[in-house]
């Protein structure tokens, strides 16, 4: 094994085996490839090319596809061999400074020794059985004492199916289908706009804009005693005006609706409740996942036991749903958040987003390029260009040079950043990538 448990080198990985030339050498290869990457893209395009003839898009998650990561022309770094910290090593055998911590699925750091271990110890005591395990019970306590519309619990696997399951909780209990949502939800039907999903699904979501009341007003009036669930995504892009959560609270008390805040994002990462903790707006339900588990496959939906009661009036489940490998990192990060010692994470989170964000934006003023601008809070920021070739440009000569920035979503921060000497370095590799796209554009 090249790295031992959490993450320090023992011996270098055996690198995949070298493609011959001829196959990766076409035109776009070329026209990127730096002259001096040890041949690191070579690898990276073998395993790309391996990975589009098995996997649809290369990838399962969407935004690590190489498009997604890079632009259509899909070149650079695509794949990893192991990650610990902040820091990932492709299979290219470059290390990176990640920026994306896996779409915020990580907010403490890859590997922890801590959640690591907790993991370790519940797959040996058997992660599933035919019995619910104790740890869910306890597991689901802890989350009810700190998020505050939490109740009850279910657990589910993912983001999206979790959200599904909320919609669904919010249907059965108010007998009603209409939906009116603001945000991203994953990929399941009720909220996707992709192929594949039926008109009569999607007729009855309507989608309003972010932080607008007059528009929350009218959709929820045009959906009359027809509505089930305003859903929400409380931050997007930058938080919101509280008036606006507080009119969706009213409007959903007005209609007999349920309010569902989707937390996936904002839960242990603006804080460990969720942003409903910040706003002092409590939903009927909510979902959280992501850093929840540091990385590991767990999302809860969470609510009154009024609502949640409605889960024994429906099928909502999951074979491996109550498995203890993920439960247990929900332990561990929960240990951690509430740790005396530490301090707040949220804060630490707020504060190492806030210090890269600034380093950024100043490497971008000092290099003069234009029509690129940083946006975002602190703990969940992003990069907006209005030039999609600059953006690729400026993604692969960050990445050449050591880290790994978003495509087009936000860069997450993570504990694991909280470093001066990896702060600077993450602000010197910003700084040499934007000089060089004005030097490219120039
Ligand atoms: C706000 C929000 N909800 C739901 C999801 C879907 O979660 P998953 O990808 O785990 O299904 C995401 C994923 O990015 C998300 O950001």
């Amino acid at each position: 094994m090249a790295f031992n448990l959490f993450g320090k080198r023992k011996e270098a990985a055996p690198p995949p085996p070298v493609p011959d030339e001829s196959e990766v050498e076409d035109d776009e290869v070329a026209e990127v490839l730096p002259e001096d990457d040890g041949g690191a893209e070579v690898l990276d395009a073998e395993w790309r090319d391996r990975a589009l003839a098995v996997l649809p898009g290369g990838t399962s998650t969407g935004s690590k596809q190489p498009a997604a990561l890079y632009g259509p022309s899909g070149v650079g770094p695509s794949h990893y061999v192991r990650a610990s910290g902040c820091h990932l090593v492709t299979a290219g055998d470059q290390t990176l400074i990640d920026c994306t911590m896996a779409l915020g699925s990580v907010a403490i750091g890859y590997g922890d020794e801590a959640v690591t271990r907790a993991v370790i110890a519940a797959l040996a005591a058997g992660q599933v059985a035919g019995l619910a395990h104790v740890t869910e019970v306890e597991v689901a306590e802890r989350l009810c004492a700190v998020i505050p519309c939490a109740e009850q619990v279910r657990f589910l696997k993912t983001g999206g199916e979790a959200m599904s399951a909320a919609i669904r909780l919010a249907r059965v209990s108010t007998g009603r289908d209409r939906i009116v949502a603001c945000g991203y939800f994953g990929w399941q039907d009720w909220s996707s706009e992709g192929a594949g999903v039926p008109a009569a699904v999607s007729r009855l979501v309507t989608r309003v804009p972010f932080n607008d009341i007059a528009a929350l007003e009218a959709a929820v009036s045009a959906a009359g005693r027809e509505l089930a669930a305003v859903v929400i995504e409380p931050v997007i892009e930058r938080y919101p005006d509280h008036a606006w959560l507080e009119r969706a609270r009213a409007l959903c008390d007005a209609a007999g609706a349920v309010l569902v805040f989707d937390e996936m994002k904002t839960g242990f990462r603006v804080a460990l409740g969720g942003y409903q903790s910040v706003a002092g707006v409590t939903p009927d339900l909510a979902v959280f996942g992501k850093a929840m588990a540091n990385g590991f496959p767990v999302a809860a939906v969470v609510g009154r036991s009024a609502v949640m009661e409605a889960a024994g009036r429906t099928w909502i489940t999951s074979t491996t749903a109550g498995e203890t490998g993920a439960l247990a990192a929900v332990h561990a990060v929960l240990d951690r958040y509430q740790s005396e010692d530490d301090g707040d994470p949220c804060e630490v989170l707020a504060r190492v987003g806030g210090r890269i964000r600034e380093s950024v934006a100043a490497a971008i003023t000092a290099s003069g390029v234009e029509g690129v601008e940083v946006l975002g809070p602190d703990p969940m920021w992003f990069l907006r260009f209005e030039d999609p070739h600059v953006e690729t440009r400026f993604l692969q000569r960050a990445a050449h040079h050591g880290v790994l920035f978003k495509r087009g979503a936000y860069n997450y921060a993570a504990l694991a950043h909280d470093d001066e000497d990896l702060l600077l370095e993450i602000e010197r590799v910003a700084s040499t990538a934007f000089v060089e796209v004005a030097e490219d554009t120039a």
